[in-house]
Parts: structure tokens; sequence; C-alpha cells
């Protein structure tokens, strides 16, 4: 009876999976009919409403429609996951076991050598990853300068970190990975699949070939190329290949708290992360525990349903789009911005302008002449979303910016206005041309609106970040 079940069971999750793979038409020309929220009018400060022009996809993503009606759809067989004992929780368990290959499909990542293990989101996989891997105050893990906090603070936190410089215009120095490979025992070399702040393209193979070459492993911080530009855990050559991978599920179309942490299983079989809860173990007795291998005693607690249902569906939606066409859309984008900030006066451009083939599509930029908290404030008032600030990845911040390290602690306690910073502008899939020549005009108006509204009370905050 069991087997008839199961056998049931297994026919309906493959013509689910059938026709979830079915092609849905998604192209990059008219992805914007599949963006959740794109055309909701929001309300200005002049009291008008319009739709945003959301330049703020490096922050985190909107959902696409076929992800958000996969996820609703699913909710409709919602069980609990791998414990319960019902035709829910067996279809649920099916699923989140079947998305894994998914994910690892999505890398290219061999089943036979790695694993994964569901995560929050980035920063989640990191410091798990970290709490696994790291098991001495001593261990040496290599980052660089270019770094997300997120994949900085959770090796400085647990163990001696060194960093790889960056060059003027922002790119990591390779031959300096390979000099601190030369002179220290490292055991990890932790590095960004691309930045969040100039979206420079890390190339992740050839660091990863360094590393193995020295005797460390990699990890890769994959949340700003997951959604840009394909990516693959195998380089040309085995030693090429990346060992981790970590990314999240909000900065590709699906922000519903998913993420991902691909990694060889048997090195995560040989650590334990200091997570800890149901679901991860054998069996518990008054004193002794016998854990669970990898990937489950990676996941404490009960799984995120709707994380998972997700990430599979956008991983479906970007495959089918296609990230040629992603590229190419985004180059576009990236030179006519560039463009457009290069005539207004005053303005200051960060990372290589002029080469943007290794750049995903963000742009950082100031003008010497305005606060760039007021610009960006003034143009979330009239409806372009940037972000502004140093981006969770300070150290990068002030070295673009040429603020030296001993001048940074007098920020401390003075996030506003008055704390440099710049402002960014990141693209997704579904922005437009039409979309960047708006938004300059925005820019030189909120310009204009800046100089022409300052106070008394303003005469303390620099003009010239
Ligand atoms: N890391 C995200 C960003 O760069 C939140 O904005």
């Amino acid at each position: 009876m069991k087997k008839l079940f199961c056998l049931i069971l297994v026919l309906c999750l493959s013509l689910a999976a059938v026709s979830a793979l079915a092609e849905t038409g998604i192209t990059i020309d008219n992805i914007r009919d599949y963006v959740v929220g794109l055309d909701t009018p929001v309300k200005l400060s002049d009291g008008t409403s319009r739709p945003l022009i959301n330049f703020d996809n490096a922050a985190t993503t909107p959902a696409l429609k076929p992800v958000l009606d996969e996820v609703n759809e699913k909710l409709l067989m919602y069980g609990s996951i791998g414990r319960g004992f019902s035709i829910k929780s067996d279809y649920s368990s099916e699923l989140y076991s079947s998305t894994r290959k998914k994910v690892l499909k999505f890398v290219n990542a061999n089943s036979e050598k790695y694993t994964m293990f569901y995560v929050n989101n980035t920063t989640d996989g990191l410091n798990k990853l970290a709490s696994a891997l790291i098991t001495s105050k001593d261990d040496v893990v290599l980052c660089t300068r270019m770094e997300h906090h997120a994949n900085d603070l959770s090796w400085r936190e647990r163990c001696k970190v060194i960093y790889a410089e960056v060059d003027k215009q922002g790119r990591i120095i390779y031959e300096d990975i390979e000099r601190m490979l030369k002179e220290n025992k490292v055991k990890y070399v932790a590095v960004t699949a691309a930045s969040n702040v100039t979206g420079y393209v890390t190339d992740v193979h050839r660091i990863a070939k360094l590393a193995h070459q020295y005797g460390a492993q990699i990890v890769v911080d994959g949340a700003q190329i997951v959604a840009h530009r394909a990516f693959s855990m195998k380089g040309e050559t085995p030693e090429e290949d990346i060992d981790f991978f970590v990314f999240s599920a909000h900065k590709m179309y699906s922000p519903f708290g998913g993420g991902a942490v691909v990694g060889i299983e048997e090195v995560l079989n040989d650590h334990m992360p200091t997570f800890y809860g149901g679901g991860m173990v054998e069996l518990v007795s008054d004193k002794e525990v016998s854990w669970k291998s990898a990937p489950e005693r990676y996941e404490a607690g009960s799984p995120n349903y709707p994380g998972v249902v997700g990430l599979g569906k956008a991983i479906e939606i970007l495959q089918e789009v296609g990230f040629d066409a992603i590229q190419a859309h985004e180059q576009k984008l990236i030179h006519r911005l560039i463009d457009g900030l290069k005539k207004l006066p005053n303005v200051v451009l960060y990372g290589d302008c002029e080469n943007v083939d290794d750049r995903v599509g963000v742009v950082s930029f100031n003008f010497s002449d305005i606060n760039s908290m007021m610009l960006a404030t003034r143009l979330a008032q009239v409806g372009a979303a940037t972000r502004r600030g140093a981006f969770c990845a300070h150290p990068y911040v002030w070295r673009l910016m040429g603020i030296a390290d001993e001048d940074v602690i007098t920020f401390e306690g003075c996030i506003d206005a008055k704390t440099p910073g710049m402002i960014r502008a990141s693209f997704g899939i579904y922005n437009t041309e039409a979309e960047v020549d708006e938004f300059l005009e925005m820019l030189q108006k909120a310009m204009e609106h800046v100089k022409n509204n300052l106070t008394d009370k303003d005469e303390d905050i620099p003009q010239e970040y």
C-alpha cells in the first residue's frame, strides 16, 4: 500500500515538475509584464502619485509574478518538512529536496561532489559556514578590501583575517592575493563574485587556482552575481573549481527569505555549524548527540518552505530569460547611465567607467558640490529609489572615496548627512533605457532643488561628498 502511495506521489510530483518547467515565454523584452508591484503608484512629497523608478536592485529585488504564483500554489500543499506523516508533509518534503538538485544544477555543481543547505540569506549562509569551517582563533582567512561586511565580519569575528588590497579603480589586486598566500598559512580565501559598490565581477576561478596551489580553499559570496551572470562551481581545470558558494534568493526576484550554501559534501561532513536544534540530529540521549550528515546538520529548525519554493522558481525564470540576454541588456543600461552622468557638472564616478565589461549593473557616484544624503533623499521624494551610504562595504567605499582609515573613526555615532557616502544606482533585469533617461532628468532637477533649498540649519553639513 505504502509503495503504491509513493508511486502516486512521485507521479504527481513529476507531472507538477514537467508543468513547472514548461516555458513561460518570459524574455528580457517582456519581463516588465511579470514584475510584482512595478506599476504600483507611491505617494510623492508633492501629493501626486507614480510608480517608482527602482534602481536599488543590488539591495533587493521585487518578486516576479510566476514566483509569487508558485509560492501561493505550493502553499496549498504545505506540510511539515522532513517531520510529518501526511500527504502534504510528503509533498513538501519531496519538493524541498528536489529543489536542492535544481540549485546544484543552477551553479553547475556536480551532485557527487557537492551538496547544498538552505539558509535565510547570504549573511546567514556565510555566518553558518564560517561557524563550521573556522575551528581556531588562529585560523587564517584571506579576504579582500572589496568585501561586503557579511564576507568580512563573519570571518573577522571568528579568526585572523588578512586582506588583499584593491587598486585605485577598486579592482582586486590578484598579485596581492598570491603574495599573501605565499607569505601566510591561509586556510580559506573568502571573496565576492561581484561587488555591491562597483559591480566588478571577480575572476573567482583564477583565485581558486591560487588558493588551491597554496593549500587553501575558496568561499565565494555570490549575493551580487546570481541575478546577473551564470555562475559555475566548475572551473576549466579541477584546480579552478570553487569549494563553497553562498547566495540569497531575495536578490534574484524571490523575496521570501530563501538562500543557499553550496559546498563540498565531504568537507561539510567534517565540520559542524554552531547552530543547533531539531532536524539536524539522528538521536539525542541525556548525554550524547549523534548528528545527521550534511546538508541536514546545517539546517536546524523548521525549514522556510516559501523561501525554497520561490528560489526554485526564480532559478527557472532566470534561466529561461537567459544570462547572455541579461548581461547584454545590463551593459546597455550601464553605458547609458554612465554616459549621462558624465555630462553632469562636478560628477564623481567610482570604479572604471571606460571599460565596464567586467561590471554588473551597479553604478556608484557623487557630485563634489552636493551632499549625497540630501540628493538621495530628494530623489526618493520624487520617485527614484537608490541607496546612499557606504553600502555595508565600508572599507571598500572609504578607499574609493580616498578617506584614510584614521579619519573613519571620527564618523562614529554620526550616520547621517555628515557621514561621507555615495549614491548607488543598481539595475534589475526589468529596468529600461527610458528609465535611465528619466532618472537622469530627475537627478538634474533634484540637484537644483537641493542647491536652492539649503537652509541655515544645513550650514554644518558638508556639501563636498
Ligand atoms: N547588501 C545589500 C546592498 O548592497 C543589502 O545593498
